[in-house]
């Protein structure tokens, strides 16, 4: 992504004026709200070293005197040999008024930039829920305080949403330990067959996991929300990428049964959201991590497996599809249909958690072929591009924890 150029102009327009007579080292940072206004401070040095002031609370101060608190991008500015990212403090500051997707960009006068983001920057913020009465672990949410008192130090680098059929991956993980939704406080469970409602710590391929052994559908009745408890037990744990995992049906004869396709991006037509009830007017241009994406492709080629990728189109269900919908779908650019992920996708890029999503097709969709369409048809061929599936997860998992 290149840089935004009216925060770039902004931060070289002040960083001549940052006070830096002992270090001689300039810093701007740029702060866009989510009015569109922008505000850039530079540091202030103190002969008092401990009395310096960093660019970035400059500029946030700037910004609330001019009655702002919400930021919507960050720019740092600064020259040296490396790329310089905000110090701690800094980033505990901006986290006070940025949400965890909100993009940073670090910028070097020679051109130089990355793209981060605040979840990346700060994952374990300290926040309101610390500063309740008790211990930070009484304090923090309750589903991760559940896991912590068994497994203290998990740290897992990449989670997993199992979809129908596809749960059997949890019995390639090593050192085990399973939880109940039932045992995990604000967890809803699922009545679906085919969803055990378990979540599973371990290690697969040698990288920690978090493994959820069936999901909340739309369809069972509970708003889109109900998925949140999910998604924020992932963030709550630290871990910021997620591979959503579903049985689809296919628009594409060339993507029979039994294949396994990578989800590009999504259609949601399933009349809701997770962020319904709470505004944030979070952007989906990149939903599926473009390199998440590269790794799984990059795997499948290495197994020699086709990986072909599709826009995947999320309908409430329960029931199956008319064919007449199938050809409307089609010609709204779907290539597959299901009746999950879309909601968890949503509410993990809210989080600023990054996605991932493989669809494991159990059918044509519904007009393609004579068959009528049924779950336990899903279930039995879920098995199929289930084992491939989870051959693919195995050999990405080491790359997709470092992407
Ligand atoms: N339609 C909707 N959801 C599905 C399908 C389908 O054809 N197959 C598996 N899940």
């Amino acid at each position: 992504m290149s840089v935004p150029a009216d925060l770039l102009a902004a931060a070289k327009a002040v960083r001549e004026r940052a006070f830096v007579p002992y270090s001689h080292f300039p810093v701007a940072a740029v702060l866009r709200t989510a009015s569109g206004r922008i505000h850039a401070g530079v540091n202030v040095e103190n002969v008092a070293y401990p009395q310096s002031q960093c660019a970035e609370a400059s500029a946030i101060g700037v910004m609330v005197a001019a009655g702002e608190t919400r930021i919507a991008e960050v720019l740092v500015l600064a020259g040296g040999e490396r790329l310089i990212a905000p110090c701690g403090g800094c980033r505990q500051r901006l986290a006070e008024f940025a949400a965890p997707e909100v993009p940073v960009h670090l910028c070097h006068p020679d051109g130089r930039h990355l793209r981060t983001d605040m979840a990346e920057l700060l994952p374990h913020a300290f926040g309101p829920g610390h500063l309740s009465a008790g211990t930070p672990s009484a304090a923090a949410p309750d589903a991760a305080a559940r896991i912590r008192t068994r497994l203290p130090q998990a740290a897992p680098a990449v989670a997993i949403v199992l979809g129908s059929g596809l749960g059997g991956l949890v019995d390639e993980l090593e050192q085990p330990e399973a939880f109940d939704y039932a045992d995990l406080p604000g967890f809803p469970t699922s009545g679906v067959p085919g969803h055990a409602g378990r979540l599973v710590l371990g290690r697969l391929s040698d990288v920690p996991v978090m493994c959820f052994q069936g999901r909340v559908h739309l369809y069972e009745g509970r708003p889109a929300a109900a998925i949140l408890p999910m998604i924020r037990l992932v963030h709550e744990l630290g871990c910021r990428r997620l591979v959503l995992t579903n049985a689809a049906g296919s628009l594409r004869p060339d993507v029979p049964e039994g294949a396994v396709s990578l989800i590009a991006d999504h259609i949601n037509l399933q009349g809701s959201s997770p962020l319904v009830g709470g505004p944030n007017f979070v952007g989906l241009t990149s939903v599926y991590d473009p390199s998440l994406r590269s790794v799984l492709g990059k795997a499948a080629a290495r197994l020699g497996m086709e990986l072909p990728e599709g826009v995947y189109l999320a309908v409430l269900g329960p029931q199956f599809e008319t064919p007449a919908e199938i050809r409307a779908f089609r010609t709204l650019g779907a290539d597959l249909v299901g009746m999950s992920t879309v909601a968890e996708a949503i509410a993990a890029r809210h989080l600023g958690i990054r996605v991932a999503g493989l669809s494991a097709v159990t059918n044509l969709a519904a007009g393609m072929t004579p068959a009528e369409l049924s779950h336990n048809h899903t279930l039995a061929a879920a098995k199929v591009a289930g084992d491939k599936l989870r051959r693919l997860l195995a050999a990405a998992l080491p790359d997709l924890a470092r992407a």
